[in-house]
């Protein structure tokens, strides 16, 4: 059926999501390592382990949910796979025509791993604030890269001019296929998964620290809360200058978390907490997860650490906390991790330091 012969699993003929425990390649369903067939059978079961420096100060249990091992390089390996399968599976992809998507970051690597084990054509919509990296993974994935331009003086957010140019194509080129991760129900539902992975390992968990963009990761992970009747409470990490629970958007130099429209799923999701965490303070978070833990983390990493660090003093003594760490610090080589970008467009170098200094003491 498909062009490279592998068959897309049984899945319902509707969008309708099947509920609670039908959570998408359940260890239930799922083959054992020996048995596993393809790159896209190693997106999931991603490690948690337990950060015993990072948090050390305070009288808090710290674990890891390390995202950033997925095969696609983050946690957006998970709602690409259920999404290409399901469409697939379900007839709404045509494999000659294929699927677009809007992303400058992970969620377009994963939709052009997954297309591409698949043999669907994929066109990924980006803008200038795409990574040189990124750009390659997504061209090295076989995808075709479609730039917007954007005028700097333009009413429009880089994001809505993205959304734009999709219309457009669909419009010129029926048949072709647009997910729409910002509303998508398969987007959280993969991640109903990662809050089992972390359960099974984890019963008791009293709060999950987790970064915002389409809010498909907390909503995932909120409903299999809900569901379970667990006790565990989310927090959720914004950026300030996102809109996602309310503000007016502002330029954002750290990119992964937070977004400059109200996503659909924002509304779906009531965390205990909600911390707004500055680029600065996300480029501190990476450095000090990487000084402490000896672990490389992007952005939005940087992003859930500050806003661990910033709670710990109020949360009871003993507290088990998981962090999602969505992605690795790799694809931020040349921006959080170089000097020279954090000082040209962050803070200066020397306050990053003092700060860093302060906090590490
Ligand atoms: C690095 C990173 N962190 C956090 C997020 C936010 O995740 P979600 O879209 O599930 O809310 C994303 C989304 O693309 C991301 O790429």
């Amino acid at each position: 059926m498909y062009p490279n012969s592998f068959e897309a699993p049984a899945v319902p003929h509707s969008d309708a999501v099947p509920h609670s425990d039908a959570v998408p390649h359940s260890d239930a369903t799922r083959p054992s390592d020996s048995e596993r067939t393809g790159i896209l059978e190693a997106v999931g079961r991603t490690p948690l382990v337990k950060l015993e420096k990072i948090a050390r100060d305070h009288q808090i249990q710290v674990y890891a949910k390390l995202e950033g091992l997925n095969p696609g390089g983050s946690a957006k390996d998970r709602p690409s796979r259920l999404i290409i399968e399901h469409a697939l599976a379900s007839g709404r992809i045509d494999p000659d025509i294929g699927v677009v998507e809007s992303s400058s970051g992970n969620m377009g690597i994963g939709m052009a791993q997954a297309c591409a084990y698949y043999g669907v054509p994929f066109i990924c919509v980006v803008d200038d604030t795409i990574t040189d990296q990124n750009r390659a993974l997504i061209g090295a994935y076989n995808a075709r890269i479609e730039m917007v331009e954007f005028a700097n003086n333009s009413a429009e957010s880089r994001l809505e001019r993205r959304l734009r140019r999709v219309r457009e194509l669909l419009a010129a080129q029926p048949g072709l296929y647009w997910p729409n991760q910002y509303s998508c129900i398969f987007n959280p539902h993969a991640h109903r998964q990662t809050m089992q992975e972390i359960w099974s390992e984890l019963p008791a968990v009293d709060y999950i620290i987790c970064a915002v963009g389409t809010c498909g990761t907390i909503k995932g992970i909120s409903d299999y809360i809900t569901t379970h009747s667990l006790a565990t409470k989310v927090i959720a990490v914004d950026a300030v200058g996102s809109v996602i629970f309310g503000g007016q958007p502002r330029p954002r130099a750290v990119i992964g978390h937070g977004a400059s429209i109200r996503p659909v799923l924002a509304s779906q999701v009531a965390p205990s907490r909600i911390v707004k965490i500055s680029d600065l303070e996300a480029v501190i978070g990476c450095r000090i997860l990487a000084a402490r833990e000896a672990l490389l983390g992007g952005g939005s990493s940087g992003a859930v650490i500050s806003a661990l660090l910033e709670v710990a003093p109020d949360l009871p003594s003993d507290s088990v906390c998981v962090v999602i760490l969505p992605d690795r610090g790799e694809r931020y080589l040349n921006t959080i991790y170089s000097d020279k970008w954090v000082d040209a467009r962050i803070a200066s170098i020397s306050v990053v330091r003092y700060l860093m200094g302060e906090a590490l003491r």
